[in-house]
């Protein structure tokens, strides 16, 4: 099994879904975990579970699209920790909409959150990285970014866009023993999927080889592998977990 006792991780948007499935598989490993959501109270049962395993844990009411709040969140992560080893990516949302109809403000939330977001966590914990000379990076991408799809033309050059981010920083910081990875999920059941017309499910589900929905914690288990000091020499890549929806 992975260890990631005495690590610190930051994953953004952990109260419930891929980002809570990511926090209790490092926290069972180990690792002290600095626990990001825009909606604060959802983390409560996640820290107390975290605490009854004897976790350390921060937690932080952050917005990802607020520069300063995550400026302060990796602030404090450091003065009490001393280090991060691991930040995820993860917070996203949706806005569906058909290109014609995209209102100006679901376009930028998405936008915002999704990407925006990203890279200011990335800039924000980026000189602690360098300083220890060592990080593990791992943006939630999704597989629409690959394949495309109709009425998410929003969330999939959001989510193209992470994928193009995670390169371009892997090349930045190559050097320093900070690897940048993207994850691209298939179709997941989670609180983001639950809420789906029963239709699209059924047309989604008839694209997945496998026949079924992933799970968290599937998704969870490539965060894992990305993020452990031994996949060393992997960099800009993008791990597909999506049960052969789409084979690249
Ligand atoms: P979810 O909706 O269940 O969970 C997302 C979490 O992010 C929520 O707790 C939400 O409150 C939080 N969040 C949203 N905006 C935030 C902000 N501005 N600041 C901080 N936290 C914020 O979603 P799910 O399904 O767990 O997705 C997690 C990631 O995986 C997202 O980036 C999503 O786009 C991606 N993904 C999900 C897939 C799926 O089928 N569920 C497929 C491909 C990618």
């Amino acid at each position: 099994m992975l260890n990631f006792e005495g690590r610190v991780a930051i994953v953004t948007g952990g109260a419930q879904g891929i980002g809570r499935a990511t926090v209790m598989a490092l926290a069972e490993r180990g690792a002290s975990i600095g626990l990001t959501n825009i909606r604060c109270a959802k983390l409560d049962s996640t820290i107390k579970e975290l605490e009854d395993m004897g976790r350390k844990v921060l937690k932080f009411c952050v917005d990802v699209t607020d520069v300063e709040a995550v400026q302060e969140m990796v602030e404090q992560t450091v003065a009490t920790w001393g280090k991060i080893d691991i930040l995820v990516n993860n917070a996203g949302i949706t806005k569906d909409n058909l290109v014609m109809r995209m209102k100006t403000d679901e376009w930028e939330a998405v936008l915002k959150t999704n990407l925006d977001g990203a890279f200011y966590c990335i800039r924000a914990v980026l000189p602690t990285m360098v300083r220890q000379r060592y990080g593990r990076i791992i943006n939630i991408a999704s597989v629409v970014a690959q394949a495309g799809n109709v009425g998410q033309a929003n969330y999939i050059a959001s989510k193209a866009g992470i994928i193009g981010l995670t390169k371009a920083v892997a090349a930045e910081v190559a050097r320093r023993n900070i690897t940048v990875n993207a994850i691209a999920p298939g179709f997941i059941n989670t609180p983001m999927t639950e809420g789906l017309p029963p239709e699209v499910k059924e047309k989604m589900l008839s694209m997945i080889p496998m026949g079924r929905m992933g799970t968290d914690s599937e998704v969870a288990q490539g965060v894992l592998f990305l993020a452990s000091p031994e996949t060393s020499y992997i960099t800009g890549h993008v791990l597909n977990i999506n049960g052969g929806m789409y084979m690249a």
